[in-house]
Formats: structure tokens, sequence, C-alpha cells
């Protein structure tokens, strides 16, 4: 492997790393120790949290579609194995989910907790709950494409 491939396919993982590990956390963990606090202390709280969180995967995403459009140039585009394609098509849904997330439904997190709308926050935080979730799932079936492309 050259170095510029090298260096692409660390930099991807890592982005990985950050996006697909920071929803396992956001789930699995911040969002159970929230779970009890009133929606006052609880709804500006995952406000400010997402809002330093979805910098961080915003970065990530530049950084995975940058590398991996590179490696999949290097590996033949569209003639690439297509397990390299499906990670492109399933990476592209899961960017086009994080842009619903923060252009739609955070917004409508934002305002809620600037209205004091708490009702309202906390169906919003419900709706990115769930398009998290989905992207985790997208997220891990992805990874197992990936690997299975190695052939082993
Ligand atoms: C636009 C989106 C993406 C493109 C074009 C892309 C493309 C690529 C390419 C060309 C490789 C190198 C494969 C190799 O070394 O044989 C790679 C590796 C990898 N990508 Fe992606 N990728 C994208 C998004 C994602 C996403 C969203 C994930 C996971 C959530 C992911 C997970 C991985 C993993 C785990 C590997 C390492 C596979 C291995 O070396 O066994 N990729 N990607």
């Amino acid at each position: 492997m050259n170095h510029a491939l090298g260096i692409a396919l660390f930099l991807h993982l890592l982005s990985v790393a950050v996006w697909v590990g920071g929803m396992v956390f956001a789930l699995f963990c911040l969002r159970p120790a929230l779970e009890d606090l009133s929606p006052q202390l609880r709804l500006p709280l995952w406000e400010a949290v997402h809002k330093r969180f979805f910098n961080w995967i915003g970065v990530a995403v530049i950084v995975i579609l940058l590398t991996g459009g590179y490696m999949l140039m290097v590996f033949g585009g569209a003639g690439a194995p297509w397990q390299l394609n499906a990670m492109a098509a399933l990476g592209s849904i899961m960017m086009l989910l994080f842009g619903h997330i923060i252009f739609v439904a955070f917004p409508a997190i934002r305002r809620a907790v600037q209205a004091q709308r708490w009702p309202d926050g906390a169906r919003a935080v419900v709706t990115v709950r769930r398009l998290v979730m989905f992207n985790l799932v997208l997220g891990v079936l992805t990874i197992g494409i990936a690997v299975s492309g190695r052939g082993f």
C-alpha cells in the first residue's frame, strides 16, 4: 500500500470511529443517564452536548467523503469491487440523514429550548434519536460490508 492510500485509510477509519462511536455513546450512555432529569434541565443540556457532537461529526463526514472518494477513485471508481460501491451508497445515505438531523431536526430542538416549549423539544429529541439509531444500524452494516470486501 502506498503512503497516500495508507494515510487516507487511516483518516477514513479514524473518522468512522468518531462518528459510529459517538452515536453509540449518545444512544446508550448519554440518553439513559439523562432520562430521569426534568425537561427543563435535560433539553438545554442535550442541546449543548449535541451542538458540539454534531460539529465533530461534521468534520468526520467531510474527511470520510474526501478519503473515501479518493480511495474509491484509486480502486477503479464504479468498476471497484461491489462492496466499495455499496459502502459509498450507504455512506451517502448516512450523510443525507445526518444533513436532515442538523438542518431540520436539531434546529427544531433549539427553537423549542429557546422558547421553553418543553413538550415540542421532547418530541423533536425522539425524532433525532430515531434518526441516529437508524444511522447507527447503517453504520454497522457499512462496516460489515466494507470488511467483507477483504474476502477472508
Ligand atoms: C462516501 C462514502 C464512502 C466511500 C466512497 C468509501 C470508500 C472506501 C474505500 C475505497 C475504502 C478502501 C477499501 C480497501 O482498503 O480495500 C474504504 C475503507 C473502509 N471504509 Fe469506507 N467509504 C465511505 C464511507 C464509509 C462509512 C460511512 C463507513 C462506516 C460507517 C466506512 C467504513 C469503512 C471501513 C471499515 C473500511 C476498511 C475496510 C478494510 O480495509 O477492510 N466507509 N472506504
